[in-house]
């Protein structure tokens, strides 16, 4: 294992030793390449220079009291991105040419992958590109796939906390029938400018609401919204926001747990009636929200009446974390054991 400050790392890219590569050309994929080399050299009229054809992918592997390294829902990312490339009509990777891939990398960098104990963890971003020349508005006809990993530190250094959010008006991350339910680099640059705005203003993170009427609840950031009243965990259901992978696994372990889960529309004001609430993906598991303020209209929808985190949402991320570190069983089979 490196010698890192494992508990020091936070959130950013951390060069390691080996990327895995596969390209498409011909309308097949090739093999897969082990690669040292940080860059990649791309025709200067590549297709995801322009017309953005460019997706990615994010997931974690982390290692168990045990040793072991498990991969958290390998599979689920697999699917999201095959759906994602048909979106943008990019040729699919294959669920085994993604699991092989990831296996390979994660393998390779193991002395990359941060002890059990630190609470870090080894980020695995896979990203898909097309790489041929167009000058017109086509899909390109070669692809490069590639998987780098970088080990993370824990989200939360100072322990499970709330954040503030403000809802945002002025932008709009997606549109109902764009690439929002795509994990596509455009939806990204379409947030920077209403990030930046929230940070200005003091706050975590933007919060987006639909871009049609303004009135429903989308997404906080790049995360997913989860709220919690009268033992119900409520989230939205809307064609903007990317399916959440920790989203879907939190419904399965609060339906274990006793609470109905509703997937629906949830217009602004109810934002008041939520006992807690959260923004939830792999980065974090769940954020949980300390209020949303709507400054346009001058309310503050403050849920966390004590500042601290609710104890649902408590639950949930120490039932996730747990399955992802080995500390509890994996009963949905969602975890890949590595033995490294
Ligand atoms: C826009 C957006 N929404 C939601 C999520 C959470 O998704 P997941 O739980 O699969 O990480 C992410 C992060 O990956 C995201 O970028």
């Amino acid at each position: 294992m490196k010698a890192i400050d494992w508990s020091n790392i936070g959130f950013g890219y951390r060069k390691t030793d080996y990327n895995v590569r596969c390209r498409y050309s011909n309308g097949k994929w090739g093999e897969i390449e082990v690669s040292s080399e940080e860059s990649i050299n791309i025709h200067m009229a590549a297709t995801c220079l322009h017309y953005g054809q460019e997706a990615f992918e994010g997931l974690k592997a982390f290692r168990g009291k045990d040793g072991k390294v498990r991969i958290f829902r390998l599979e689920a990312n697999a699917e999201r991105l095959q759906n994602t490339c048909d979106g943008i009509l990019m040729p699919q990777v294959s669920t085994e040419l993604f699991r092989n891939m990831v296996k390979k990398v994660v393998e390779l960098n193991k002395d990359y992958i941060p002890p059990y104990e630190s609470g870090a963890s080894l980020y695995i971003r896979p990203l898909l590109i097309g790489t041929s020349a167009q000058v017109g508005v086509h899909p390109a006809s070669e692809y490069l796939f590639i998987i780098f990993v970088t080990p993370v530190g824990p989200y939360f250094k100072g322990g499970f906390s709330t954040n503030p959010y403000v809802i945002i008006r002025e932008y709009d991350r997606s549109a109902p029938l764009g690439t929002g339910r795509y994990k596509v680099g455009g939806n990204y640059a379409a947030s920077l400018k209403a990030n930046q705005l929230a940070h200005e203003k003091g706050y975590s993170c933007e919060f987006y609401l639909d871009a049609k009427e303004k009135k429903y609840i989308d997404e906080c950031g790049a995360a997913n919204f989860i709220g919690i009243k009268n033992n119900t965990y409520v989230t939205p259901l809307s064609t903007s926001i990317l399916p959440s992978i920790t989203n879907r696994s939190l419904q399965q372990l609060a339906k274990d747990m006793g609470l109905t889960v509703e997937q629906r529309p949830i217009p602004e004001e109810e934002l008041s009636t939520f006992e807690e609430a959260g923004a939830c993906g792999t980065a974090a598991v769940i954020s949980p929200i300390e209020r949303i303020d709507d400054l346009e209209r001058g309310t503050s929808y403050v849920i966390s009446k004590d500042g601290k985190p609710g104890p649902v949402c408590t639950a949930l991320y120490n039932k996730l974390r747990a399955i992802q570190y080995g500390d509890e069983p994996d009963t949905y089979g969602w975890v890949t054991v590595l033995d490294i």
